[in-house]
C-alpha cells in the first residue's frame, strides 16, 4: 500500500491543523509508526530497568487526622513523591463523570475539535494538542490532550467544550476538600502550621485540568505516550483509566515502577513548585506513559498550581529552620513558560529555579 503521507508535512496537516489528532490517524489504521513518532532509543522506556517488586504507597484517607496516616503521606512525599489515595472523598460518580466526558470530548468530529486548537480558540485558556508541543517537538509522542486553564466558572463556561465543561467544573469542585487536606498535611512538616488565605493562593491559587487521550499504537515500543517529564504543579491529583501504563521513577535510582490502575483510587505526585517550596524536602519526581497497542487509554491530570503571578521560592519557615536555600525566587509564569518551550526531558526543568 502506498504511504498515506509523503511527508511530515502533509502528516501534520492531517494530525494537527486538521484537528484528527494522533487519534485520527489510529482511526486510518495504520499498520505501522510513521517516522515521525519514532522516539530516539534513550527516551523510550527500557523495560528492563522496570522493578515489579515495588509500588508507590497506596493510602487510605478515610482518617486523614490521624498521626499514622500524616506520617505515610510526608514519607510518600518525601521518598516517592507519588502515591495513590482511597477512600479520599471525591465522589465516585464525579470520576467516572469525567472519564466519561473526556471520551465524549475526544469522540467529537475533527472539524469540531478544530476549533479548540491554540491558533482556532478566543481564549488563550483552553487548547487542543498532539503531541506535546507540536511546533518543538522533534518526535512526536502518541498522545492528544485538552488543556483547560480555570479563571472563572463564567469563563469555563463561555469557552471549555460543552461536552465536557459541567462534569469538569464538578470534579474540579469536588476534588477541592482531597486538595486541602492533602496541603494542609504537607505544609505541617514544613513548619506552616496552616492552610490559609496568606498561603493558600501561592499553594493552589490556580488549576489545569489536562483530558489526555492516547490511541491504541501499532508500535508501541518505538515511541512513548508522554516522555518522561516531572510536572511543573504544586500537587497534581491523577485520574487514570483501568488501562495503566504510567510508570515513576524510583527515586535517586535507575528503575521505574508502574502505578497499578486501583477502581476509585486518584494517584497524587509532588509538582515542582512544591519541591521547591519545600526546598527539596518534597520530591517531585520523573515520570512517564508508555503506549498501548491494545488499548486506548485516558487519564485526567488536575494541576494544582501557585498563580501566575506569584513568585515561588523556599517557603521562610523551611529557611527559619536554617536550612540553606536550594531554590532562588522565581516568577511562576516564567518557570511555566521555561517549561512549555522545550520537549519533555526528564527532570532538567528544576534546573531553571536552582541557585
Ligand atoms: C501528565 C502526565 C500521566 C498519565 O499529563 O503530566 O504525567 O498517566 N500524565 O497520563
Ligand atoms: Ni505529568
Amino acid at each position: 500500500m502506498a504511504p498515506l503521507f509523503t511527508n511530515n508535512k502533509e502528516l501534520k496537516t492531517f494530525v494537527v491543523d486538521e484537528g484528527h489528532g494522533v487519534k485520527g490517524l489510529f482511526e486510518l489504521k495504520i499498520e505501522t509508526l510513521p517516522e515521525l513518532f519514532i522516539q530516539p532509543t534513550e527516551r523510550r522506556l527500557d523495560m528492563t530497568k522496570v522493578v515489579h517488586h515495588e509500588s508507590i504507597p497506596v493510602i487510605d484517607m478515610s482518617n486523614p487526622k490521624d498521626p499514622e496516616v500524616m506520617k505515610m503521606i510526608w514519607d510518600a512525599a518525601e521518598n516517592w513523591g507519588f502515591f495513590q489515595v482511597v477512600n479520599h472523598g471525591v465522589p465516585v460518580k464525579a470520576l467516572d463523570d469525567v472519564k466519561d466526558a473526556t471520551k465524549r470530548f475526544f469522540s467529537l468530529r475533527a472539524y469540531e475539535k478544530k476549533k479548540y486548537l491554540y491558533k482556532n480558540c478566543p481564549t488563550k485558556n483552553v487548547r487542543l494538542v498532539m503531541s506535546f508541543i507540536p511546533e518543538v517537538d522533534k518526535a512526536y509522542e502518541w498522545k492528544d490532550y485538552l488543556s483547560c486553564f480555570y479563571v472563572s466558572d463564567d469563563e469555563a463556561f463561555a469557552y471549555w467544550p460543552p461536552v465536557c465543561r459541567d462534569q469538569l467544573l464538578k470534579y474540579m469542585k469536588e476534588s477541592e476538600p482531597l486538595i486541602k487536606t492533602l496541603l494542609k498535611v504537607l505544609i505541617t512538616r514544613l513548619g506552616v502550621s496552616r492552610l490559609d488565605e496568606t498561603n493558600e493562593p501561592l499553594l493552589m491559587g490556580s488549576r489545569r485540568m489536562n483530558l489526555n487521550y492516547y490511541p491504541i499504537c501499532p508500535n508501541p515500543e518505538l515511541t512513548v505516550g508522554v516522555g518522561s517529564h516531572s510536572d511543573v504543579s504544586t500537587l497534581t491529583i491523577l485520574l487514570q483509566d483501568e488501562t495503566g501504563g504510567l510508570y515513576v521513577r524510583k527515586l535517586n535510582s535507575d528503575n521505574w515502577v508502574h502505578v497499578p490502575p486501583i477502581k476509585g483510587s486518584l494517584t497524587i505526585n509532588i509538582g515542582d513548585a512544591l519541591q521547591i517550596m519545600s526546598n527539596g524536602r518534597y520530591k517531585s519526581i520523573e515520570h512517564h506513559v508508555v503506549a498501548n497497542a491494545h488499548e486506548n487509554r485516558i487519564s485526567v491530570p488536575l494541576f494544582v498550581n501557585p498563580r501566575p503571578s506569584d513568585v515561588i521560592g523556599p517557603l521562610p519557615q523551611v529557611i527559619a529552620r536554617g536550612e540553606t536555600a536550594l531554590y532562588k525566587h522565581v516568577l511562576y509564569s516564567d518557570y511555566v513558560k521555561h517549561f512549555y518551550k522545550k520537549s519533555h526531558n526528564g527532570k532538567d526543568t528544576i534546573d531553571f529555579a536552582r541557585v
